[in-house]
């Protein structure tokens, strides 16, 4: 039996592998230790994790102490680089959360660890395992647009799951890479994946638009200690989320990382609002864009090719009623509907979805559509498959679902090309990133 040791003992590290871990995977795999540098929420984690799992604060000291064969990394963005390298230096499988890591030299001694060591690296890609993805994979892969022309791609952050960026260490470039590496990667993955071909050239704009510290004059630093928080419509009361009051308020005295931070604090540095245009090889155009503060959250794709148009909208949540302003109500699950934002009228609300469809414009005429059904857990269903795939391993995988450090690097440089296109206002190119 496989023997797993986990470092970041955060929402991920405890929710998506640790309690999965312990229960719904014991047949095929020990979780043995967890490790954070927080050690109120490895205190929390082991709790929560049951008796078996030691909790460490110090990693090394982790993979000293107990059996591992591989380490799963879900720490902050920036610190994955470290444990990654460590843990193949001391010949582990490794498994790390996406992004991947959050910039270019980051990446090189990434990859070069991975080539010195031979330790393979999983990164994961949990949307690629959506049965709605996967479809466009397959349609894709069949040819049903011909040769790929260009693709649009749009996804909208909503104003609770956007805005929770923009409260706590996603909001510096330093720890996350910005939204457009943080986020993005899950999305510039897919399209990698979508189109099986690997990015070349960059560019981008981005700026900060809704989340300013102008918009809310006379804010604080954090939710419990703000003078207007009671007309703010990103209050977030920490002390009424059990989860997040026991995971984060209750141990932010080891190490100041505020769970409600304010959202239009001065020190945040990433943008809310981005464009990028991306060349792949065969003369692909990618048109991307991100907006972090919309009312409904979703994505759409579209593949314009030789034989006609393939186009992909799934809807995810949307609050119905304008009226609900405070974000405990905005955030509210009996709030947060799935329905297709396009179809709702001012007086009404369209059923919940049952099924996405994914629609085919050939080029002289007719209209195609193929259904899945909707699947409203984890990352639209991706994240079990992820875990089986993960956990039990598959005797195939004919799509290629499994992603390693190329996609890894890939998904998160188109970013990292993005951000410096943006800082220096031209053109750059992955491989140059990844020659440093
Ligand atoms: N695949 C997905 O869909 C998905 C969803 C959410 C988060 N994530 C990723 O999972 C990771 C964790 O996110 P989260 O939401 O659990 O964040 P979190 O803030 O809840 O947890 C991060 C944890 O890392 C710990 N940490 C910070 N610096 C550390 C260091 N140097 N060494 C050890 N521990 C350190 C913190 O104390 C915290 O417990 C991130 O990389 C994030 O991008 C992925």
């Amino acid at each position: 039996m496989k023997k797993y040791c986990i470092v970041g003992a955060g929402s991920r590290g405890i929710s998506m592998f640790g309690e999965d871990l312990v229960s719904h995977y014991r047949d095929v795999a020990q979780l043995t230790g967890i490790c954070d540098v927080n050690p109120g929420r490895v205190a929390y984690a082991t709790k929560r994790l049951g008796g078996e799992v030691r909790g460490f604060t110090d990693f090394d000291h982790m993979l000293d102490q107990v059996p591992c064969d591989v380490v799963i990394v879900t720490t902050k963005d920036a610190t994955h680089d470290a444990y990654i390298i460590k843990a193949m230096r001391r010949g582990k499988e490794v498994i790390t959360e996406k992004p991947m890591t959050t910039d270019a030299e980051k990446c090189r001694r990434i990859l070069a660890a991975e080539r010195e060591t031979g330790q393979p690296l999983r990164v994961t890609f949990n949307y690629r395992y959506a049965p709605y993805k996967t479809e466009i994979k397959r349609l894709l892969g069949e040819g049903i647009v011909g040769e790929v022309h260009s693709v649009e791609f749009r996804w909208f952050l909503d104003t609770v799951h956007g805005a929770d960026y923009f409260r706590r260490w996603h909001g510096q470039k330093r720890n996350s890479g910005g939204l457009l590496v943080h986020k993005a990667t899950h999305h510039f993955d897919l399209i990698n994946w979508w189109l099986d071909r690997e990015p070349q050239e960059v560019v981008a704009m981005g700026s900060r638009q809704y989340y300013t510290p102008a918009r809310k004059p006379g804010h604080g630093t954090r939710c419990s200690e703000c003078q207007i928080s009671q007309d703010c419509e990103f209050y977030l009361d920490l002390s009424a989320h059990s989860d997040l009051h026991a995971l984060y308020q209750e141990n932010e005295h080891y190490d100041h990382y505020y769970r409600d931070g304010c959202v239009f604090s001065e020190d945040i540095d990433i943008e809310d609002t981005m464009s990028a245009l991306v060349r792949y090889p065969d003369n692909i155009q990618l048109t991307y864009a991100l907006t972090a503060a919309t009312s409904f959250e979703g994505w759409q794709v579209a593949f314009n090719g030789s034989l006609g148009r393939l186009e992909a909208f799934e809807p995810e949540c949307f609050v119905p009623d304008g009226e609900v302003r405070r974000f405990s109500d905005r955030s509210a699950s009996a709030h947060r509907r799935s329905v297709d934002w396009r179809a709702v009228t001012a007086s009404s609300l369209k059923d919940p979805i049952e099924a996405l469809s994914i629609n085919f414009y050939p080029l002289f005429g007719g209209m195609k559509t193929f259904s899945v059904p909707h699947q409203r857990q984890g990352h639209g269903g991706g994240d079990r498959r992820l875990k089986d795939h993960l956990f039990r391993g598959v005797e195939d995988d004919p799509l290629g679902h499994a992603a390693g450090s190329r996609a890894g690097a890939m998904s998160i440089l188109i970013g990292v090309a993005a951000n410096q296109s943006m800082a220096e206002g031209r053109m750059v190119r992955i491989e140059d990133l990844l020659k440093g």
